[in-house]
């Protein structure tokens, strides 16, 4: 087993009164697939938000390959290399999908936004090999026909996997991926599982936020199970599955008996 590529200790985040993560401990091991599951409200967004810097902890430390994230903004965690989507899609209405996926390429190019308002020399080659880099990632998500369709004219299904392309543009160790199935039919999650496998593939970690358990089940390394905030199991998918506790609080008598 390798060491983790992001390291988690005795994280907490309160809320007012409200102790949306509560002494939260795991580790990702390099290159696998962990999702991490649990009732609405269980924390599992929080947990990314604490992961991507958007609002620090009340309690706890974080690593990611061995450097401390604590105390991080937001853009200098993107640059150690991790990048995530949204719950709720964060899509540029008024741009294309191709322009969509640009945006994810900025933080790797020298020529930065200043430099591009400026029209400095070397911009336009700049802008060329960010245009090729958003190309590439739309190609590995099957989405290179859409590439000058309107993101949002896009159905769901590719949206999603727009936001993916979006994020992998900015060349990722490791991606989070917050309810990406959420609203997909059952053929758009058959492709958007083979795309994490294939994102998998490239050497990329990748924790899976999901409520779809088939996906879930079929396709993680290792789950984590949270209630109220708390780790309640963790486990390959089997395990977790038989896992009375989980099985209370979340997965039903159903898939206990499956
Ligand atoms: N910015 C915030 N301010 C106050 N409370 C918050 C904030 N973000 C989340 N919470 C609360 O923290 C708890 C955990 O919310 P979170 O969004 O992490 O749950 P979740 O596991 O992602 O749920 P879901 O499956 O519904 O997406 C909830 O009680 C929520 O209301
Ligand atoms: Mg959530």
């Amino acid at each position: 087993m390798n060491s983790g590529i992001l390291e988690i200790q005795d994280l907490e985040k309160k809320f007012g009164g409200l102790r949306a993560i509560d002494g939260l401990a795991f580790a990702v091991s390099e290159g696998q697939i962990k999702s991490v599951i649990g009732p609405n409200g269980a924390g599992k967004t929080t947990l990314f938000n604490l992961i991507t810097g958007v609002f620090p902890p009340t309690r706890g430390r974080f690593t990611f390959a061995g450097k401390t994230l604590n105390g991080l903004k937001t853009h200098e965690i993107a640059r150690l290399g991790i990048s995530r989507t949204f719950q709720n899609l964060e899509l540029f209405a008024n741009m294309s999908s191709l322009e969509n996926v640009m945006l994810g390429c900025h933080p790797h190019t020298r020529a930065g936004i200043f430099r591009a308002g400026l029209r400095l020399p070397g911009v336009r080659q700049e802008e060329k090999k960010i245009r090729e880099m958003a190309l590439e990632e739309l190609r590995f998500m099957g989405l290179e026909e859409r590439a000058f369709l309107g993101a949002k004219s896009l159905p769901l299904g590719e949206q999603k996997l727009l936001e993916i392309a979006r994020a992998l543009a900015t060349q990722p160790k490791l991606l989070l991926l917050d309810e990406p199935a959420a609203g997909l039919n059952i053929r758009e999650t058959e492709t958007l599982s083979e795309s994490i496998l294939r994102i998998r593939k490239r050497g990329i970690t990748v924790m899976l936020v999901e409520h779809d358990m088939s996906l879930v089940m079929g396709i993680s390394d290792e789950v984590l199970v949270l209630n109220y905030g708390r780790k309640i199991a963790e486990g390959t998918p089997r395990e977790v599955q038989r896992n009375p506790e989980v099985i209370a609080a979340y997965l039903g008598e159903e898939a206990g008996n499956a």
